[in-house]
Parts: C-alpha cells; structure tokens; sequence
C-alpha cells in the first residue's frame, strides 16, 4: 500500500516537474506582440504553455518529432503555425483539436508520409497548406474534404504516385487557386478528372517535374493549358517532361519538342480556350462573361470594344451595360457591334491579371422575312400561271382543240399543246425552295399531252 502510494507520488512529481518545464517557455523564444517565435532552438516539443494572445506561433527549424493532442487549444487567436523543417513523421488524431482558426499552417520539409483523413479534419478555415518536400505517398480522399477554405495546397517534392483530384470541386472547394502536385511520381493522370476541375483550379495546378509516361491524352492536356497561357505551364514548359514507352533515359521536354506526338490527334482545336465565338443576330441582345481564373472580393473588370472604346462599371449609357460580375450585356447588337471583345479581370489585392476574348458576328434575319416573301411569290406565280392558263385556254388557236376535243390526242396537236403546257410549268419559277414549298398544283387530267379545263389549284401558305 505504502509502496504504491510512494510510486504514485513519484510519478506524479516527475509529471508535475516535465510540466513545470514546458510550463515556461523555452529560453531563446521570443514574443513580440501576438507573435511567438521559438525556430532553430533544438525543440523537442512545443511548450505546454504558450500565450494564450498569440496569432502566429513559429517552430520552424527544430527537432519536433510528434505533435501531442490539443498541442495549440486554448489558442483563440491562433492563425498561423510554423512547423517546417522539423522531424514530423505523421500527425495523431486531436493534434489541431481546437485550433479551427488556423489558416496558415506550414508543414514544409518534414517526414510525413501520408496525409490521412483525420490530420486535417478540425481546420476548416484552413487557406494555405504547405506540405512540400515530405515523404508523402498518399493523400487519403477525404483529406482535403472539409477544408472547403483552401486557397493554396503545396504538395510538390513528395512521393505520389496519384491524387485523389476527384475529391476537389469547385462547390466543395470555391477559393482553390494552387495545387501544386509537382516534382512527385505520378506516372499517369487522370485526365478526365482533372478536365472536370473548375477553370481556376486547373489554372493552378502544377503538375510538372513527375515521371509522367508520354501518351496523347496527357500531351493534349498540357498543349491546351499552353495556350490557355496558364502559368503553371507558361513558367515551368521546360520542367515539363515524360518518359517515351516510360523508359526512364528517353525523358522529352514534350512542350517544346512536340515531334513526338505529331500523330496525336489534339482536341484542343475545338474547344480552344481564352476566346469565345459568339454568333448574335442584329437586334438581340447579348451577354458577354468576362471569365477568368481569378477568385476574389477586389476584382474589377474592362473592356475593350472593336471600336477601341473603353468600357468599365456601369457601362457606357448608351448600349453597352455591364454588371459587377463583369458580364457586359449589349442590348440591340448592330451589324458594326461585330469583331473581337477583350476584356481583362484584374485582381487589385494580389496585383494579377487575366484576359479574356469574346468575338461577335452579327448576322442580320435574312432567313426571318423569307416565309412571307416565299408565300407572297408563291402566290404570285400561281396567279401569275393561272392569268396564263386562262389565256392560253381561252386565246390561244390551239385553244378549241384542246377544249373542244378532250379526247385521246393525235401526235402533231398535242405536240403544240405540250409546248405549251411545259411553258405553264406546274412549279412557279419564282419559288426556288425546296420542293416542300411547292404549294400550287396543277392537276392536268390523265392524258399526258392534253391540258384539260378542269384545272384546279391549290393554293396553301406556307407554315
Ligand atoms: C475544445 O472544444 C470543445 C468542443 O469542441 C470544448 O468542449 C472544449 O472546452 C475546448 N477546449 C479548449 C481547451 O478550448
Ligand atoms: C524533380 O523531381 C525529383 C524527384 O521527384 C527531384 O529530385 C528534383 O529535384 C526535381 N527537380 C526540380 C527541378 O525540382
Ligand atoms: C506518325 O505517323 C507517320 C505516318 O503514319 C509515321 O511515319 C510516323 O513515324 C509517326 N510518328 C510517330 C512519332 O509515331
Ligand atoms: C455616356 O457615355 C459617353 C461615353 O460612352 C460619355 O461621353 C457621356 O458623357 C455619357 N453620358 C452620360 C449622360 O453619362
Ligand atoms: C452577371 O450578372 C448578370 C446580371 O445580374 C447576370 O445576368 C449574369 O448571369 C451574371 N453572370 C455571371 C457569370 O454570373
Ligand atoms: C497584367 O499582368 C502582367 C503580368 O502578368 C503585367 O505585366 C501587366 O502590367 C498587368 N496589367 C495591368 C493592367 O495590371
């Protein structure tokens, strides 16, 4: 009894004494206003007391080996964390347990080697994760799920060979801009995947420096991001390269040498990005969306009419509108509104730029009156046809013949009467429409070479 009460004693002095240790903080640590900062001091765990005031917490550059459950509660403040250049190996559930106001959270240059589902799962507010240059294999799918926050995601220099792009939509994650996957071990893309990522977070997303093996798919991707003019293609275009038949040795820079994949049948072609064709008809109005990649409260927009007129909020009074989104809204577009609208979103706070082309053709209603002009003529060539069967039945020598002597014709009068008759063609010359149009009929009775009096016409407008 004595025994174990002196062992529980013990136990619970050297507790209290490691807690009086990391009670104060580390010597060297220093705290300046709501940052504290504790880098490059040998640390081998985060002081159990920290100031309950502090907005940014750094241990970069220390020997942390393992993060202890609620490590940063009791932090209401707390929005950016430091943990780069440690010895992390993997995060224990509850780590970030009440620290949901992180945003920042650098994890850079640590020996993780997979990002499971529950690392993150507590920071939902959560924008920028770097968690380059680990060990990482794996990204888990759910992940990066709740953190429907992210702005930027860091991956680059791990080991993936894959990434769940799958689990990244633009409802669940709409501010996504950077997801940098470079420099990993990604054999294969899903292309499709990542054709169904929204515009901004494929206009982010790095993917160069992988072991990728050529094939037409990957090339195509790639060659449209190109002309998209994305940076992550336009700054890295040599980084790009893969591996012919995967051979390790044969590695091509496939964005500058493209004879490769000169059979590749590019779909780019179709659905070419950065300009619009647009076909109005004169008259309608129009609705032109400035699109762009750029996600944030201070864009603002303009455009630039084919006439070189400048066209910001709210419009130009007179037919141009345009709207905060940056749509501009022609209303009564005129044959002279034709050619090419650019239009550039600009991003004040992050100083960027995007550009976007929309051309117009405006097509006048030629097809619109044609109904009625189809009928008028038709009409017209009918009594037209019947002011002329009526002469050449009534004033025509032949005339007698023909009314007189309906029956079974001989050679030589009929003759005369065909050439008659196929100067009253049935079909009106005016109507050259297709033969659905042909609305006036003349019914000639049996005989083919007499034109009997019991003409009748039918005369139908045309739908
Ligand atoms: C942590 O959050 C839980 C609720 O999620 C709360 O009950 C608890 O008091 C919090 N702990 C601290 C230290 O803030
Ligand atoms: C490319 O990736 C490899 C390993 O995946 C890495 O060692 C190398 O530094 C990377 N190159 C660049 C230029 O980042
Ligand atoms: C492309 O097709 C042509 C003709 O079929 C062939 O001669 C050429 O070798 C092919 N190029 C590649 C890179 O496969
Ligand atoms: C209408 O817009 C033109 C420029 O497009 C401008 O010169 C003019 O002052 C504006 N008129 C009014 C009443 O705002
Ligand atoms: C921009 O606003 C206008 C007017 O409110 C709307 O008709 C249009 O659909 C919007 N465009 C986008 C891309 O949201
Ligand atoms: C747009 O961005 C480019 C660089 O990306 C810059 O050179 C240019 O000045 C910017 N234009 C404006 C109007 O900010």
């Amino acid at each position: 009894m004595l025994c174990a009460q002196g062992v529980a004693a013990h136990l619970m002095l050297s507790s209290l004494l490691l807690q009086l240790a990391r009670a104060s903080l580390p010597a060297g640590c220093l705290k300046v206003s709501d940052i504290l900062s504790c880098s490059n001091l040998g640390l081998k765990w985060i002081p159990k007391e920290l100031p309950v005031t502090a907005a940014t917490l750094d241990f970069n550059h220390n020997h942390l080996a393992r993060l202890e459950e609620d490590s940063f509660a009791g932090l209401p403040h707390l929005v950016t964390l430091r943990l780069a250049h440690n010895h992390l190996s993997n995060l224990s559930p509850g780590t970030f347990r009440n620290a949901s106001g992180l945003r920042h959270l650098d994890l850079s240059s640590n020996q993780l080697n997979k990002v499971d589902n529950h690392y993150f799962q507590e920071l939902v507010r959560m924008e920028e994760l770097l968690l380059f240059n680990n060990h990482i294999v794996r990204v888990e799918s759910q992940a990066l799920i709740s953190l429907s926050n992210l702005h930027k995601v860091y991956l680059s220099h791990n080991r993936l060979t894959d990434f769940p792009f799958f689990s990244i939509q633009e409802h669940s994650h709409p501010f996504l801009v950077t997801l940098d996957l470079s420099s990993n071990r990604m054999p294969k893309l899903p292309v499709e995947d990542i054709a169904a990522l929204p515009a901004s977070i494929q206009g982010g997303l790095f993917l160069h420096n992988n072991s990728l093996i050529c094939e037409c798919a990957m090339y195509s991707m790639f060659k449209q991001w190109e002309q998209k003019n994305f940076i992550s293609v336009r700054d890295y275009q040599v980084e790009h390269t893969c591996l012919v038949y995967g051979e390790p040795r044969a590695s091509v820079q496939f964005l500058k040498h493209t004879r490769f994949f000169e059979n590749c049948t590019v779909k780019e072609q179709i659905q070419l990005g950065e300009t619009e064709n647009m076909k109005v008809d004169a008259g309608d109005s129009v609705l032109l969306e400035c699109k762009t990649s750029l996600k944030g409260q201070q864009l603002t927009y303009k455009w630039v009419s084919p006439h070189k007129e400048y066209i910001v909020l709210p419009g130009n009074n007179d037919t141009m509108r345009m709207y905060a989104n940056g749509s501009l809204e022609i209303t009564a577009v005129r044959i002279e509104d034709s050619g090419v609208y650019w239009c550039m979103a600009l991003d004040h706070q992050h100083s960027r730029n995007e550009t976007w082309e929309v051309t117009i053709t405006v097509t006048t209603h030629s097809h619109d009156p044609e109904p009625f002009n189809t009928g008028f003529t038709t009409l017209l060539g009918c009594v037209v046809s019947l002011v002329l069967v009526l002469i050449y039945l009534y004033l025509t020598p032949c005339h007698c013949w023909c009314r007189k002597q309906p029956l079974p014709a001989t050679p030589s009068p009929a003759n005369e009467c065909s050439a008659q008759s196929s100067i009253l063609t049935p079909t009106p010359p005016a109507t050259t429409e297709g033969p659905g149009r042909k609305v006036c009929h003349f019914s000639r009775s049996s005989g083919k070479h007499s034109l009997t009096p019991d003409i009748w016409i039918t005369l139908s407008t045309p739908q």
